[in-house]
C-alpha cells in the first residue's frame, strides 16, 4: 500500500554517493526531502538534481535535508555528479541513493508498474522532524519538478507547524495568509496581534505573523 500523509517514513538503511546511511539518523532534526528520479545519465533528471543543488543553501536555512534516490549504483551516481556540476554549473553535495535492489524504492511505492516495471518515477516526499510524511508528490518521467514549489509547500508547512495558519492558493513567503477555521474570531484578533481581515466567517486573513 503507498503511503499516506501522516504515516511515519519507514526507516531504511542505504548505500549513497557520500557514503552508507540510515535514513532517520541522517534526517536527525531536520525536515526532509526524498525524491526519486528515473536514472541516471538522463536529461531530465540532471536539471533536476542540478536546480535542487542550486538551491542548497535555500534548503539549508529552512533546516531541509535533501536526499535523491534512483535503481543505479554508487559509481555511477559518483561519475553522473560530475556531469550534473560541469552541466548545471552547481556542486551536488546531497546524497544520491544507490537502490539498485529496488528495497527502498518498493518501501516508498517509487516504481509504478504501469508506467516502468524498472525504474522509479519521479515522487517526491516531504518528512518532518517527526519523522511523518508531510507532502507526496508524483510526476511521470517526461516533466521535470519544479523545486522552487517545493520550497514554497516547506514554508507553508514550517508556519502551519508554528501558527494556526493555513496558507491560499498561489501563496508565497511574505504574504497574508489564513486563519485556522479552528480559532473563533474573537480569539484570532489576539492570536494575531497585526490584524484580522474577515471576508467570511470561513474565509480569514491576517498578515505572516513571523514577518
Ligand atoms: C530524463 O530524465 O530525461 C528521462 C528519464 C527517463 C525517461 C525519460 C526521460
Amino acid at each position: 500500500m503507498s503511503l499516506r500523509l501522516g504515516d511515519i517514513a519507514p526507516d531504511f538503511k542505504a548505500k549513497t554517493s557520500i557514503g552508507d546511511i540510515q535514513f532517520h539518523t541522517y534526517l536527525g532534526d531536520s525536515w526532509g526531502i526524498l525524491f526519486s528520479h528515473p536514472a541516471d545519465y538522463t536529461p531530465v533528471c540532471t536539471t533536476e538534481l542540478g536546480r535542487t543543488a542550486a538551491l542548497q543553501s535555500e534548503f539549508e536555512k529552512r533546516n531541509v535535508k535533501v536526499l535523491a534516490l534512483s535503481v543505479d549504483g554508487v559509481v555511477s551516481h559518483q561519475n553522473w555528479i560530475k556531469d550534473i556540476n560541469e552541466t548545471q554549473n552547481v556542486s551536488v553535495g546531497f546524497p544520491i541513493i544507490a537502490d539498485e535492489d529496488k528495497q527502498i524504492a518498493h518501501l516508498y511505492d517509487m516504481i509504478h508498474p504501469n508506467a516502468s516495471e524498472t525504474f522509479t518515477v519521479r515522487s517526491l516526499f516531504i518528512i518532518g522532524p517527526d519523522k511523518k510524511i508531510k507532502l507526496t508528490l508524483t510526476y511521470p518521467a517526461s516533466t521535470g519538478r519544479n523545486f522552487v514549489e517545493v520550497l514554497r509547500v516547506i514554508d507553508s508547512l514550517q508556519l502551519a507547524a508554528k501558527y494556526t495558519v493555513a496558507t491560499p492558493a498561489n501563496w508565497v513567503d511574505g504574504e497574508d495568509v489564513i486563519v485556522g477555521l479552528t480559532v473563533k474570531t474573537e480569539d484570532a484578533l489576539v492570536q494575531f496581534p497585526k490584524g484580522v481581515k474577515v471576508v467570511k466567517p470561513y474565509l480569514r486573513y491576517t498578515p505572516q505573523p513571523n514577518k
